[in-house]
């Protein structure tokens, strides 16, 4: 059998583990296997671009953040069905049998569509995918994305750091959080450093009752702000400078943006095992002859079946709604 590994998207801690854990768990159970790393992503596979790997290539990998397969953003293949068909034949005359996938939702989205083409023109290429994103909007109904938990260890840190200072000069600090369309990491990061308010990207926000709050706390606050939102932290700290003025509430606002520094660096403990313990499924099953799938990131030790990709793809839902729960669960918090 021949098996190439993809990572895609944006990089997010993880995917080194489970393309470790690929190679490793494939070349311990069925060593007459090989295995190729398809080089910087979708890109790759449209330029034939894949090296040979061994379980040697992949030692010391367990925590380390980023992909070293590279990765590329390729936004055609969402819609271009000439370059579907030609990266599905370029898998097929490449003599992939199977093609383990980890990355966010266009990943799971080309893969539904690579894996339609391979069935309809009968060719060999089945796709085994796995949600590797900080943004954990990746058909997220179960478990949470590889990647989603270190990036929160990295924004807890971060939102600790800026509560020294906001608590040592009384400062307001108003805090971007990447996250995509989803609030999933604002509101987690939100929850987990005690911040005072978390907004949501389609949140309507009463910015009198913020400072009348914040007014009223008399303290350090954090408000952290989820990245699709439509305001820019200037306009926002513009907004609550101009309330501070006209009502007379001494405080200083700051704005900082977490951005990219949430998405690099080592990998958490539990995104270690969970994208681990995915491959570890995946390269069994497919031993097994098994079907095209997506294996959500189920807690380690757990094995419900692998969702069909097309079902996985078309889960929309969890992208930008988050149940009211949730936000609940933060407010009781605050
Ligand atoms: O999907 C991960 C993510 O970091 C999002 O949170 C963010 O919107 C986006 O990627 C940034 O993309 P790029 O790396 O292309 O700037």
């Amino acid at each position: 059998m021949k098996f190439g590994i993809l990572t895609g998207g944006g990089d997010c801690p993880g995917m080194n583990a489970f393309v470790r854990a690929v190679v490793r768990t494939t070349l311990n159970l069925r060593p007459q296997t090989s295995v190729w790393g398809v080089v910087d992503g979708w890109k790759g596979l449209l330029d034939n671009n894949y090296t040979r790997l061994t379980k040697l290539d992949v030692a010391g990998l367990t925590s380390r953040g980023g992909t070293i397969l590279g990765t590329t953003r390729v936004p055609e293949l969402a819609t271009d069905p000439d370059l579907q068909e030609t990266l599905a034949r370029n898998l097929h005359d490449n003599g992939f049998n199977y093609l383990f996938v980890c990355g966010g939702n266009g990943s799971l989205k080309a893969s539904n569509a690579l894996n339609t083409i391979a069935r309809r023109e009968n060719l060999r290429t089945k796709f085994l995918v796995s949600p590797g994103s900080i943004d954990n909007d990746v058909c997220n109904t179960v478990g949470s994305s590889i990647g989603f938990y270190s990036a929160l260890d990295k924004s807890l840190d971060m939102l600790e750091w800026i509560r020294d200072t906001a608590s040592s000069h009384r400062r307001v600090y108003v805090v971007r959080s990447m996250g995509r369309k989803s609030a999933y990491l604002a509101l987690y990061a939100g929850i987990a450093s005690g911040a005072e308010f978390v907004v949501t990207p389609n949140e309507v926000v009463d910015y009198e009752n913020v400072a009348t709050l914040i007014a009223e706390r008399d303290k350090d606050t954090r408000i952290i702000v989820s990245e699709s939102y439509p305001m820019t932290l200037d306009e926002i700290r513009a907004t609550l400078e101009k309330i501070f003025v006209q009502r007379g509430i001494k405080r200083e606002v700051r704005a900082v943006d977490m951005g990219y520094f949430q998405r690099g660096g080592k990998t958490s403990v539990t995104d270690i095992l969970r994208a681990s313990w995915i491959s570890y499924r995946m390269v069994q099953d497919a031993f097994k002859n098994c079907d095209s799938g997506f294996y959500t990131a189920y807690y380690t030790g757990h094995s419900p079946a692998p969702m069909p990709l097309e079902e996985a793809a078309g889960d929309e839902a969890s992208h930008d709604s988050i149940p009211k729960e949730l936000l609940d669960f933060m407010l009781a918090l605050r």
